[in-house]
């Protein structure tokens, strides 16, 4: 029984999920499924802002360039030209919608924007809404999608697996029609059926303990879709943000790069500047280079943080600036405009994913993926700050018109079978599905994070090797919960990091070797393409 049905199935309803929706309900019925809260997701808690070029001394080359140059020579110049291109339009129709971004009087120049700056832009080219602007964009997309006709939005609802007619043998050509969705409140299993589906499912970075990212982030869809037997491309390529508050009650909790565009030094706990040691651009060097020197000072001293001293701006100016980032920080008792904010880097965003175009075309006909999940070529080894709401902006809406220009060829009701559940039981060992999460992460946060070995990554391969085996035997005895799902995901998408980190001998952009510090003359994507299962022997 197809009991929601819908001609696209949208799985995520961050802002590449719901920028698709939007475009597509001119089409067709949409069903918009998320796993938690619409709002809980990436998406929401982005604080920079969303890279564009505005200021009139500023060019779209320029941009290109900065994005290619932190690429490390692995960003695709035409997905990178079309993605920077599309992406004032987008902007424009959001500020329809009613986005405000902050504009600010300047010497007689009356409602400027107030662009800010961030780590590799040459350029200050960052639209933001105060220190919040992901929840402003998510608030109006979300508010116009909830009013719109042609759209559905199901909150925990979780995707468990993608439908391929090869996987329910039905005839013709091998193509998705749809998903197994779990609903979280009753726990019930069931298929949605859709002439085209897309994984807007963001980020992985609960793979490791430490993360910039909401709970929602555990890789479901680079999973969903390996698991389905699509190509996975430049995995290892897990961005750290340099700053997360080090605090012993913050949880995930980013301090913004553009603190730094605004001046901040980042100091040892002596007090010490660091950066001009590491890169000429000092505390504004990309991402990689910062994360990396900070692990480096960190470990050099034994020390547990570092500092983020933007101490010689005055308090009305980061009130003004960063009123949640002011405000948050004053919670836990430290005064930005008198104090050093104890910082250490972060899983924050994964460069890496289910190769796809810039019109969301992935591998397999029906299926299309967007924002985060994807791997356009936009970010290459190493992602540009603020690009990424650019890319889920432009690519969600380029998919939809991408879709709108194919999904007659796949509007055949292919009955998809009911969930079985088998001799499946009832687990009353919550604790090991506990202990398991557990392992994945800190194995990953030991053996897989910012410097890597050889001998770390073999190590890693086997200890996730056997975690997978147990996991694999546990969901085949389970019935399944979202934990046991997200669990299954995270072991997955960590086996996916480790094979492409051990495929490549060079450091690059975010990937970095001790035992091969030098960067291959060539550059090449890693691409893997099988089902998990066979990687497991
Ligand atoms: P998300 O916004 O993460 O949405 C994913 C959606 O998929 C959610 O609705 C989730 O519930 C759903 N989902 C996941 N799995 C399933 C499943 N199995 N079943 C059903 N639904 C599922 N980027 C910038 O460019 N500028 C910034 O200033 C910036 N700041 C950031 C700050 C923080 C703290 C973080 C974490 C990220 C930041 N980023 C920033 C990165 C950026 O926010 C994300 O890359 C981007 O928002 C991803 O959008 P998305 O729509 O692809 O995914
Ligand atoms: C930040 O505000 O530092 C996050 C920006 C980004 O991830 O692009």
């Amino acid at each position: 029984m197809n009991r929601h049905p819908c001609d696209f199935l949208v799985i995520g309803s961050g802002l590449a999920g719901l920028t698709c929706a939007m475009a597509l309900a001119r089409h067709g019925r949409v069903l918009v499924a998320s796993k938690v809260d619409a709002l809980e997701c990436n998406s929401f808690y982005a604080q920079g802002g969303i890279a564009c070029v505005i200021d009139p001394g500023d060019t779209v080359e320029a941009h290109m360039q900065d994005t290619l140059d932190t690429g490390c020579g692995l960003g695709d110049p035409e997905t990178v030209q079309r993605i920077v291109r599309g992406g004032y339009e987008r902007i424009a129709e959001l500020e329809q919608l009613g986005l405000e971004f902050e504009r600010r009087k300047r010497k007689g120049k009356e409602n400027e924007y107030d662009l800010g700056q961030e780590g590799g832009h040459s350029h200050r080219r960052i639209l933001h809404a105060g220190d919040i602007t992901g929840q402003a964009m998510m608030q109006v997309l979300l508010a116009q999608a909830r009013a719109h006709p042609n759209i559905r939005i199901l909150e925990n609802l979780m995707a468990v697996d993608l439908v391929t007619t090869g996987w329910i043998r039905h005839p013709g050509p091998n193509r998705c029609v749809g998903a197994y969705f779990l609903d979280r409140h009753s726990e019930e299993i069931f298929p949605i059926h859709a002439a085209c589906t897309v994984l807007a499912t963001g980020g992985l970075g609960k793979v490791y303990p430490y993360t910039s990212n909401p709970d929602i982030a555990t890789g479901d869809g680079v999973a969903m879709a390996w698991r389905a037997g699509l190509p996975i491309r430049n995995m290892e390529f897990v961005q750290f943000h340099p700053t997360c508050l080090y605090h012993p009650h913050a949880k995930s909790f980013l301090i913004s790069e553009a603190v730094r565009g605004e001046g901040a030094e980042l100091k040892d706990i002596r007090g010490q500047a660091f950066m001009q040691e590491f890169d000429d651009r000092g505390s504004l060097a990309t991402r990689d280079v910062t994360a990396r020197a900070i692990d480096f000072v960190m470990k050099k001293h034994g020390d547990p943080f570092v500092y983020l001293d933007i101490t010689h701006r005055s308090e009305p100016f980061l009130r003004e600036r960063f009123p949640n980032l002011y405000a948050a920080c004053l919670r836990y008792g430290i005064n930005m405009a008198t104090d050093p904010i104890p910082v250490v880097p972060a899983a924050h965003y994964s460069c890496g994913g289910v190769v796809a175009g810039v019109d969301g075309a992935t591998a397999l006909p029906g299926l299309y993926a967007c924002g985060e999940v994807a791997s356009t070529g936009l970010h290459g080894a190493n992602r540009l700050a603020s690009n990424s709401l650019l890319e889920a902006l432009v690519c969600g809406h380029e998919t939809a018109l991408g879709i709108a220009r194919t999904w007659k060829e796949y509007r055949e009701i292919v009955p998809i079978p009911g969930w079985k559940c088998g001799e499946a039981v009832s687990s009353d060992e919550a604790v090991v599905v506990e202990h398991n999460w557990n392992e994945v992460r800190t194995a990953m946060w030991d053996y897989v994070g910012i410097v890597r070995t050889d001998r770390r990554l073999a190590r890693a391969r086997a200890r996730i090797r056997n975690l997978r085996q147990e996991i694999k035997q546990y969901y085949g005895d389970y019935l399944v919960t979202s934990d046991l799902l997200e669990l299954r995901n995270i072991a997955d998408v960590a086996e996916l990091i480790i094979r492409s980190a051990e495929q490549r001998k060079e450091s690059r952009g975010l990937h970095f070797m001790a035992d091969h510090p030098e960067t291959a003359p060539d550059a090449a994507d890693t691409v893997i393409h099988d089902r998990p299962g066979g990687p497991l022997t």
